[in-house]
């Protein structure tokens, strides 16, 4: 037993961190890349999508509130990755945290747990990305043929010149008398998350710089959302005063809307804040970790939780919450405004926006796995590195087929509540880490300190698992039949092949 709870030596952890050479990633990333990183990998599917799913079904107007909620809970866990981080610049992320602190199982359930956020993540926005795009084209004329654009089964319609999923019919349409057909394999997906892959397989500066680019351009349709939202309700404060009373709608016979309807609310638009977490498994290439780590992740957390509070105050005054159950909610909102290019703006917005999602998360899925691997948890070609490109290519290239292969074949609409869940696990281990790290290295020099520990871990854990506990049993049940399944590969390789387990006790009691 004692063995499945060795921890990480503090003193390798460091070693590992100062390596140099072509053999290792490669440190080019300063402090506005960090947030730009963050950033990319946070504004995405969750805006521009879960936020009107959110008002319409559980929270109406107070969507902004379930916003607030889930960004405090964003907050102390970002605070407590921010310390980690800077003590630990290591590609491994919330896994070596786990590692340094609570031992060796913990930390693979961690890094295991982590592929549901990664991975998954980056399967399910393909799938969205796919969506927005495949509308753009046929906006310009462009016809995909519609079995190659959505995943196997995928009842679809063609309505309004377009092919779209059944369930994306606006409320009150039935596809009767409609064209039919149905997905045979999403294409489209596979193509970005090859196209993806591509770039993260040729380099890490060159994978920031395209992030960056995109990330401006994300930002600036985010921008012009606000000011032409902004602007039009200044005129016809009516209207907003319309559709934000009332403010809590009353709690329905679901239990929905109401007090209730706010925590409900911010499960799901948890999504949403997803990726600031992502900057943490950069810090191996971060030029200046002990500095720009805390910059990066709590610099695009405090970026994106402001935008996010403004944007669904601006959706739900533009139209009623009960309207925003639909696939582009955003592109709704500017549309009540009467511009007539915005809807066209957003769809271009998401499509960039949701691609640096992608990016991100799959860059963070390579180097958990990559640490993995260098702590012989997985096999050696895990953590192989491209002689030229300096990065992990075959890992990336594997999870680039797997995300690939995911949204081309399966329905994905529930893996968002998954990747919810994964995250949600990763930051409670995160906060206890470091409350276990403050009492057992209290003197560890800190170039970064979670304030008032051991309350605001305390309040991360606390949040974290309350957010949890709003998510449906089935997801539960899929998260812990996913981890069971990691636990036979801990048992049957894992363990056996540890490098620390190699280790003798006084060799760890010594580096510790
Ligand atoms: N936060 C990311 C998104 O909303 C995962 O797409």
């Amino acid at each position: 037993m004692s063995n499945l709870l060795r921890t990480k030596p503090m003193s390798m952890l460091t070693q590992e961190a100062a390596e140099q050479g072509e053999h290792t990633l490669k440190r080019s990333l300063g402090a506005v890349n960090l947030i730009t990183l963050g950033i990319g990998a946070v504004i995405g599917a969750g805006i521009f999508v879960l936020t009107g799913q959110a008002a319409a079904r559980y929270a109406g107007p107070a969507v902004a509130l379930s916003f607030v909620l889930a960004g405090f809970t964003c907050a102390f866990a970002g605070l407590c990755y921010a310390e980690f981080a800077s003590i630990i610049p290591i590609a491994g992320s919330a896994y070596t945290y786990g590692y340094a602190t609570l031992g060796e199982l913990v930390a693979w359930i961690i890094g295991w747990d982590l592929v549901l956020e990664y991975a998954f993540g980056a399967a399910t926005v393909a799938s969205g990305w796919s969506g927005y795009f495949n509308s753009l084209l046929q906006q310009w004329g462009i016809y995909i043929p519609p079995q190659l654009t959505a995943s196997t089964g995928t009842p679809l319609v063609f309505y309004q010149h377009q092919w779209l999923p059944v369930m994306s019919l606006p409320p009150g349409v039935t596809d009767v008398g409609l064209q039919h057909a149905t997905g045979f394999i999403n294409l489209i997906a596979m193509g970005v998350v090859m196209l993806i892959t591509a770039i993260l397989v040729i380099g890490i500066k060159e994978s920031a710089n395209f992030n960056s680019a995109i990330v401006i351009i994300k930002l600036g349709i985010v921008g012009v959302f606000l000011a032409i939202g902004g602007y039009f309700l200044f005129k016809h404060p009516d209207v907003a005063k319309m559709n934000w009373h009332p403010f809590i709608p009353p709690k329905d016979a679901n239990g929905n809307f109401g007090w209730g309807g706010i925590p409900k609310g911010a499960s799901r638009i948890f999504f949403a804040y997803i990726g600031f977490d992502a900057v943490s498994t950069a810090a191996q290439e971060a030029k200046k970790p002990q500095r720009d780590m805390p910059i990066g992740i709590l610099g695009s957390l405090g970026v994106c939780t402001v935008l996010y509070i403004l944007v669904s105050m601006v959706l739900t005054g533009l139209v009623s919450y009960k309207t925003l159950d639909v696939g582009a909610p955003v592109a709704l909102g500017i549309d009540a405004t009467g511009v007539s290019w915005g809807s066209m703006l957003v769809k271009i917005g998401a499509v960039f926006g949701l691609a640096t999602v992608m990016l991100v998360m799959l860059l963070g899925q390579t180097r958990v796995f990559y640490s993995m691997s260098k702590d012989q948890l997985l096999p050696k070609w895990a953590s192989a590195i491209h002689p030229k490109f300096r990065t992990p290519w075959i890992t990336t290239i594997v999870f680039g087929a797997f995300a690939a292969i995911m949204p081309a074949f399966l329905p994905i609409d529930r893996l968002a509540d998954l990747v919810n869940i994964g995250t949600l696990l990763a930051f409670t281990i995160v906060c206890a880490g470091v409350w276990v790290l403050r009492v057992r290295h209290p003197n560890l020099n800190r170039p970064f300190k979670t304030p008032f520990v051991p309350v605001i871990p305390a309040l991360g854990i606390l949040s974290a698992v309350y957010l949890m506990s709003q998510l449906a049993a089935i997801t539960w049940e899929v998260m812990i039949g996913w981890l069971l399944f990691g636990l036979i590969i801990y048992f049957g390789y894992s363990q056996k092949h540890s490098k620390v387990q190699q280790m003798t006790e006084a060799q760890v009691a010594q580096g510790d």
